[in-house]
């Protein structure tokens, strides 16, 4: 049942562009625009939506992180994300405007139930981002979109967060086109590149032989690091919570503007540190300033693995190794950065002798809080 592959983690890995244009399947109409029937919450309600809150744990956590950028912009509607087990412990502010979104690939995670029980207490409506037909956390939500990854078994989970960002990204979308921001012209380009990325996404994994070759070459190190900024931040923390659950590494994802505020003390002599780097479209501000983030770096003696859009030719001289990805708009970057990082911590594990389906210590879903 792993069709061919040594662990369900690769299978899953290569499943990707599937997972991801399923997701999309049917949502997106012949004319550009979304339908989320399946959405039972209706405009009129979504319009009177005041603050939208994400709760979630490990990777969905992640994927909600990232959902923050794009629903904030698209929408200009306030969105905190917040960790399910830290959220109903502060007595959070909710109301019947707020949308509190949960996030869950197994749908039984006991963390984000609780959490989204007490948002349904405040009289908040909930939308879950499931994977999970029928299980727990959808059938106590007021509505779900259900993302169609199909069953994921590893317990480091890979094709459920890029649908689980894709689930998001129409969240977002549909938001903004049920509202009517001033970002229209921008959301009709963007359902666009959305209906094509999962071919984006098979590019990614066609190259990946050169990632499985350096991650090898890195199995006796102690640590790495990971630096991102805007989306890219979010894709450093996924990238160093798989290098932990399945190389037992320390590894640790930052914002690449705080090194300065301390975590550039961790930089010495051949230290690996993973760069997410921003489109240099787009955001070109971001852009910059993490290319001289990662000369900062390597003057110091970190070792620069850089993750970089095609043509970027910017961060070549800084760069000990790097890894291309596709031209996509900024938002939907993640979907692409993420795949090389799930490849390298797969790599990892194996070549120190680590069961990838199985870390240790862990399980799949955690239903006790
Ligand atoms: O089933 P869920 O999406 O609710 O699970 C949340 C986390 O437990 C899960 O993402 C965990 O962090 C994974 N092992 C990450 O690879």
């Amino acid at each position: 049942e792993k069709g061919g592959y040594d662990y369900f983690m690769l299978k899953e890995i290569a499943e990707q562009p599937k997972a991801v244009a399923d997701t999309l399947l049917g949502r997106i109409d012949p004319s550009g625009s979304l339908t989320l029937d399946e959405v039972r919450i209706s405009p009129s309600e979504l319009r009177e939506i005041d603050k939208v809150v994400i709760v979630a744990c490990g990777t969905a956590f992640h994927a909600g992180l990232i959902a923050k950028y794009a629903i904030e912009h698209w929408t200009r509607i306030p969105c905190e994300v917040e960790l399910a087990s830290e959220f109903r412990y502060r007595d959070p502010i909710l109301d019947g405007r707020s949308l509190v979104i949960a996030i869950s690939q197994s749908g039984e995670t006991m963390d984000t139930l609780m959490a989204l029980r007490h948002a349904r207490e405040q009289g908040s409506k909930v939308l879950a981002i499931c994977n999970t037909n029928g299980s727990t956390i959808p059938r106590e939500s007021d509505a779900v979109l259900y993302t169609h990854a199909g069953p994921e078994v590893a317990v480091a989970s890979t094709k459920a967060f890029l649908t689980q960002l894709v689930a998001c990204y129409l969240v977002a979308l549909y938001l903004g086109q049920v509202r009517g921001t001033k970002w229209g012209d921008e959301i009709q380009a963007v359902i666009k590149d959305l209906s094509r990325i999962s071919e984006e996404v098979e590019r990614v994994l066609e190259t990946m032989e050169p990632v499985r070759a350096l991650a090898r070459t890195l199995a006796s190190k102690n640590t790495v690091l990971f630096l991102g900024r805007h989306v890219g931040y979010p894709v450093a923390l996924e990238g160093a919570l798989k290098l932990k659950e399945l190389a037992y590494m320390h590894a640790e994802g930052f914002a690449a503007g705080e090194l300065k505020h301390g975590p550039i003390a961790l930089i010495e002599e051949d230290v690996p540190v993973v760069v997410v780097v921003p489109s240099p479209r787009g955001r070109s501000v971001l852009h910059d300033k993490i290319v001289s983030n990662i000369q900062e770096i390597r003057a110091r003696g970190a070792r620069t693995i850089v993750i970089a859009e095609e043509g970027d030719e910017t961060v070549v001289p800084y760069a000990d190794h790097l890894i291309r990805i596709p031209v996509t708009p900024t938002l939907l970057q993640p979907l692409v950065a993420t795949v090389p990082l799930q490849v390298f911590a797969c790599e990892l594990a194996t070549a120190r002798g680590n069961e990838v389906d199985q870390p240790r210590n862990l399980a799949k879903s955690v239903t006790v809080e």
